[in-house]
């Protein structure tokens, strides 16, 4: 607990799934939270789920000041939380996010760059929207976070910037174009701006989750012929017969935007239980 006590968190995607579980697990450790989400209604979900989470287990919040969901008011929890709808793939929209953290809670100290879409094609069929949606929101949209927060955090000689990849970052999977060649350009990016910035004690690293059990993950089994099959023959690849969960990211993200992982920069942790080290399936 208080691990990111007084920090300033904003994370992109955060009305479910791995964006989501990052908010909880950063506002349990003290941290004030911006859920940047297309999906304002899941995000004021998640944001109450969190003001009951941090009620129930008692977390003092950022400052010991009280919460907002919406901005609106006060809660009864610790917690800190607000949630602004907004959509990465547009850059004056995750600017606009920016301002409501700052003018909420204060300048912004750790982005976590998190929402993300599956495209899944055959490379010759695909269509050109299909190319530029995945391009939209798993690069550009992560390019607009840093671009938006970049500026203060050189200014203030700190900051901490996580950028959720995907192990199709370093596997391909015939199939699933061009996903991961957004997800490249993710761990690209983050390399690029890890090294640009370091001289001002600005740290940007990613995560590589393997298959995590989110809406996402869901959505694809079902999309298969025989969903149950699928989901087992998932299992059956793992080393540890099991998918990870959103809190595991979690607990990694936590490590690498608190002053745990100071000279951590420019860096990749997969969290895949082992997955991508395997070499027969
Ligand atoms: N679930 C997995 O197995 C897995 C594995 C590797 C990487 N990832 C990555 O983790 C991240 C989160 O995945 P998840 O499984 O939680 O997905 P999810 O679909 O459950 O959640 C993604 C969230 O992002 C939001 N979002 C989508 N487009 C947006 C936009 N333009 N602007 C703002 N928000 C937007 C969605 O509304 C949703 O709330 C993604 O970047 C994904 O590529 C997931």
């Amino acid at each position: 607990m208080n691990r990111l006590a007084n920090k300033v968190a904003l994370i992109t995607g955060a009305g479910r799934g791995i964006g989501a579980a990052i908010a909880l697990a950063f506002a349990r450790e003290g941290a004030a939270v911006v859920l940047a989400e297309l999906d304002i209604e899941t995000a004021q979900r998640t944001a109450r789920d969190i003001e009951v989470a941090c009620r129930t287990s008692g977390v003092p919040g950022a400052n010991g000041v009280s919460a907002t969901s919406d901005g609106s008011g006060p809660a009864a929890s610790g917690a800190k939380v607000l949630a602004v709808q907004t959509d990465v793939t547009q850059s004056a929209s995750v600017q606009h996010a920016v301002r409501e953290a700052e003018n909420a809670f204060g300048a912004v100290d750790v982005l976590v760059n998190n929402a993300g879409i599956n495209v899944f094609c055959d490379p010759l069929t695909m269509t050109d929207d299909d190319w530029r949606r995945c391009f939209a929101v798993d690069l550009d949209g992560v390019w607009n976070g840093c671009r938006a927060v970049l500026p203060g955090m050189v200014e203030r000689g700190a900051g901490s910037i996580v950028n959720i990849a995907s192990t199709h970052a370093f596997k391909i999977i015939p199939g699933c174009f061009p996903y991961p060649v957004a997800k490249h350009g993710v761990i690209g990016l983050t390399r690029a701006l890890g090294i640009e910035y370091a001289p001002r004690n600005v740290r940007v690293n990613a995560i590589a989750p393997g298959y995590i059990e989110t809406q996402l993950t869901h959505d694809w089994w079902n999309g298969q012929a025989d969903p149950a099959a699928a989901r087992q023959a998932t299992l059956d690849l793992q080393p540890m017969k099991r998918i990870g969960r959103p809190e595991e990211v979690a607990m990694t993200a936590v490590f690498l935007a608190s002053d745990e992982a100071p000279f951590i920069n420019a860096s990749c942790i997969t969290v895949d239980g082992g997955r991508s080290a395997l070499y027969h399936d």
